[in-house]
């Protein structure tokens, strides 16, 4: 591994996040350099037993009853019953691929995430359809956590019995702001009240835990509005609040009005959001919540343990099943084909429908669990030391340099740890640590 030695300058504070374009940072390095060549390097890992961490399963579910002007995620609208169906049982059939593949052949699954799209516009029978095809596949007996992502008008009472009885855990649903003007004014399909009643619904099942998402800086979104979602929020308390700033990606319905100068109103700087989210946080503090990463505050740290996220920042293992997914194994990024037909002629015919991937080099694979675990607002140098051999506080040692000189870090041989200031604009500081070859480059 390739390490810079430890340098007395300081480096320029990446810009300002842009108007449009994605902020926050899901993968490493950016999706835009996958490539189809490197599909042959996933195969390859496939084929070897490679690792004996925790292997997770993502579930994409690609139906809305609406498209959400900010919405970048693939998702379909207004499809027909059987279209659905036919989905479904391509996701089981790509999941019996997986399972015949050496480094995922009898290997035990820690988590499972229905993500979207809204997985709750499928039926009970659709939902027990998946979960039980995808279980025959590959045993759930060890799974620790099972997240099913909903949107408020699409939850119903019978459905949520469902949830609970194939095993879900975890229920995350999409809020993002308590103002009927403006969840209209965004493109959103519910309303406020929908949000309650969907909420003790909800509460009646018994999950396990219940996060609610929050999205800060909606378009004409002014301070009041949040101030006040915010309180409503906390009135409703749940288990866990996440509040991601929002973002204009270029393939959204936001950024074509933006283009034509017909946005339905204001879009709040980033330094805005920031003050805002630090509102919410500093609000959710006082109400008795703890802030655990760069988006999310939890009621009890103690219960507190979302796998999804730490298992996949932490290196371990994911299978992304369904259209356009993405997942990582045994050091390579894949993504699915990205269009319905062109995912399900795939599966059809036996094959993965992988379109691209990327092998990370040992020195990117630790660039992307170091940048990973920093959204998590710090991080144990020694546990790097253990996992790459490597001294983090010297690879990195400019840019750490820097960050603390821009009092948005603090850092030592036990910890490097972002500061309030720091934690609040993350995912805009990342690229600083990237390999010099990614730090241009688009994100998707
Ligand atoms: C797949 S959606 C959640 C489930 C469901 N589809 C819903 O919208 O209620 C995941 C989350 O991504 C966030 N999100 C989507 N587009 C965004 C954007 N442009 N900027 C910031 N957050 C966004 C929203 O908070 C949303 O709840
Ligand atoms: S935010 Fe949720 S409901 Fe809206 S389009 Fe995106 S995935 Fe669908």
């Amino acid at each position: 591994m390739t390490v810079c030695a430890t340098a007395s300058t300081t480096l320029p504070l990446p810009a300002e996040e842009p108007v449009v374009g994605n902020y926050f940072v899901a993968a490493y390095p950016p999706f835009s350099v996958w490539n189809p060549d490197d599909v042959s390097a996933f195969e390859s890992a496939l084929s070897e037993w490679s690792s004996t961490t925790p292997l997770g399963v993502y579930v994409h579910v690609p139906f809305c009853q609406k498209k959400c002007d900010y919405c970048y995620y693939l998702s379909y609208i207004g499809q027909k019953p059987e279209v659905v169906d036919r989905y479904i049982d391509s996701v089981v059939r790509e999941m019996v691929l997986y399972a015949e593949r050496p480094a995922v052949n009898g290997r035990p699954i820690s988590f499972v995430y229905f993500g979207g799209g809204t997985p709750s516009t499928l039926t009970s029978s659709q939902v027990r359809r998946l979960g039980n095809g995808l279980r025959s596949a590959l045993a759930w007996d060890a799974v620790e956590e099972v997240t099913f992502e909903c949107a408020p008008r699409s939850v119903r009472r019978d459905f949520l019995e469902t949830l609970f009885e194939i095993g879900v855990t975890r229920l995350s649903m999409g809020v993002q702001s308590f103002d009927n003007i403006l969840l209209k004014l965004n493109g959103r399909i519910h309303l406020a009240e929908d949000v309650r009643r969907a909420y003790r619904e909800i509460q009646q099942t018994g999950f396990d835990w219940v996060n609610l998402d929050l999205m800060v800086g909606l378009i004409g979104e002014t301070r009041a509005q949040w101030r006040d979602s915010v309180r409503q929020m906390i009135e409703l308390s749940p288990d866990s609040v996440t509040i991601y700033q929002t973002e204009i990606p270029y393939n959204t319905q936001l950024y074509s009005d933006l283009k034509t100068n017909r946005l339905p109103g204001a879009v709040a700087s980033w330094a805005e959001k920031r003050e805002r989210l630090s509102y919410a946080f500093g609000k959710l503090n006082g109400a008795g919540y703890t802030v655990v990463n760069a988006y999310a505050a939890v009621k009890d740290p103690a219960r507190h343990r979302f796998r999804y996220q730490d298992y996949l920042w932490h290196g371990h293992d994911m299978l992304g099943l369904g259209v356009a997914s993405f997942g990582y194994l045994g050091g390579v990024h894949y993504q699915n084909a990205a269009t319905l037909e062109s995912y399900e002629s795939a599966v059809a015919e036996g094959f993965l429908p992988v379109k691209r991937a990327y092998r990370l080099s040992d020195y990117d694979q630790l660039v992307r669990e170091f940048i990973l675990q920093l959204k998590l607002g710090g991080l144990n140098p020694t546990d790097f030391r253990n996992k790459f051999g490597v001294d983090i506080l010297e690879v990195f040692g400019t840019q750490l340099k820097t960050l603390a000189a821009a009092r948005l870090l603090t850092y030592s041989a036990s910890s490097v740890l972002l500061t309030n200031e720091g934690l609040l604009q993350v995912d805009r500081l990342l690229p600083l640590f990237y390999n010099a070859q990614y730090q241009e480059v688009r994100y998707t």
